[in-house]
């Protein structure tokens, strides 16, 4: 692939040298389990996110499952979330034995629609997990405001939005709890999985702390039946060295997309993203445009050698295993037909001037 859709590479040679150094560093301490690098973390993203706690854990994915364990979903609960999204937002809910409830999406945020959300809440209703989609927040205040009206718990799925902020707010500090992914292809990547729990509610501080290692307290007394879902050392350590880097890459990141938005806004066949009002900083982990011309499109960036991604071809509601959840196939019309016409173009922060000319070039002759 000529230019790729993210390349780690580039990142890696930037900061050999400390990364080299930080894994070592492990091995030579040898405290691969819980050593002290994940408590350094741990400070580090809490305070990014402007909250007292972080609990580094195994993924993002076991981060929404775990925060939700510790609001108590379980069987017979309801938990909401928007219908477009990466599989975890809602395979969580199922996992926790509870029912996932689906609400369409905003058209030009991606993001749960605020508007929609009242009209799912049931009596059965224990969490809404909105999705800060692509790296900007969704509209957090209304979803709050309905959310805390109705005594119900909110779990910020913040997987693609480290440090992306709503209305000046870090992302992770307006719910209960907010949930962290370090998966590699995110603004902060690992070398692996990770992902973190962060909250400023000391009694879900203790209860996620002690779900990710079997539910002991102290040392094997299990006062409830846990997970083994902890933040390896070993990242932590990669992780504490990308920190202070995590800025100045999504800066990067909004330069791209500023460019992106300039250079290919007046296309016919192309709709660039939108920043939401409320968006103060989106940090752009992808660059997603629509087109209904999109087969064709990426065919021909393929051809080109440019990286393309689908996120996300299929909308939750008809997804094969969430069939028994009964949505007819109509029910959510503008999370459908992103699904339909979605598609990410290289955004990373290492992409050159010319690489990104090259994208462009390329779309306006793809979608003009
Ligand atoms: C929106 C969203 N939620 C949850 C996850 C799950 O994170 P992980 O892959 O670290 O389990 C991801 C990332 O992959 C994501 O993008």
């Amino acid at each position: 692939m000529a230019i790729p859709i993210i390349d780690l590479g580039r990142q890696y040679a930037q900061l050999k040298t400390e990364l080299d150094a930080a894994v070592l560093g492990v091995y030579d301490h040898g405290r691969f389990i819980l050593g002290p690098e994940v408590g350094c973390l741990e400070a580090g993203i809490a305070q990014l996110s402007g909250v007292e706690y972080g609990i580094g854990v195994a993924s993002g994915t076991d981060a929404l499952l775990l925060a939700l364990h510790a609001c108590g979903v379980g069987p017979g609960d309801e938990v909401i979330t928007a219908n477009f999204s990466f599989f975890a937002s809602a395979g969580v809910v199922t996992r926790l034995g509870a029912r996932p409830v689906f609400v369409d999406t905003e058209e030009d945020s991606f993001n749960l629609d605020p508007t929609l959300l009242e009209a799912a809440i049931t009596e059965k209703t224990k969490a809404i997990v909105p999705v800060h989609l692509f790296g900007q927040l969704a509209d957090m205040d209304p979803i709050m405001e309905i959310a805390r009206r109705h005594n119900i718990r909110v779990v910020e799925d913040a997987a693609q939005s480290v440090g992306a902020e709503y209305k000046g707010r870090p992302a992770g500090s307006i719910g209960d709890l907010g949930c962290f992914s370090f998966f590699p292809t995110k603004n902060l990547g690992g070398s692996g999985d990770g992902g973190m729990i962060v909250t400023a509610d000391k009694e879900l501080y203790e209860l996620c702390k002690m779900l990710r290692t079997h539910g002991e307290k102290p040392k094997y007394y299990h006062r409830i039946v846990g997970y083994n879902s902890r933040l390896d050392t070993l990242q932590a350590a990669t992780l504490l060295v990308k920190l202070p880097h995590l800025r100045e890459w999504s800066e990067a990141r909004v330069r791209h997309a500023q460019r992106y938005d300039r250079e290919l806004a007046d296309l016919p066949h192309l709709t660039v993203p939108k920043v939401m009002p409320g968006s103060t900083f989106h940090i752009y982990n992808q660059y997603t445009l629509r087109s209904r011309k999109r087969e064709e499109i990426i065919a021909g960036l393929r051809e080109r050698e440019i990286g393309v991604m689908i996120y996300y071809p299929v909308p939750f509601h008809q997804q094969e295993c969430f069939a028994d959840l009964g949505y007819a196939a109509d029910a959510f019309p503008v999370s459908t037909a992103q699904a339909e016409t979605v598609f990410s173009i290289p955004v990373y922060p290492e992409l050159t001037d010319d690489e990104q000319g090259q994208v462009i070039a390329a779309l306006r002759e793809l979608a003009a």
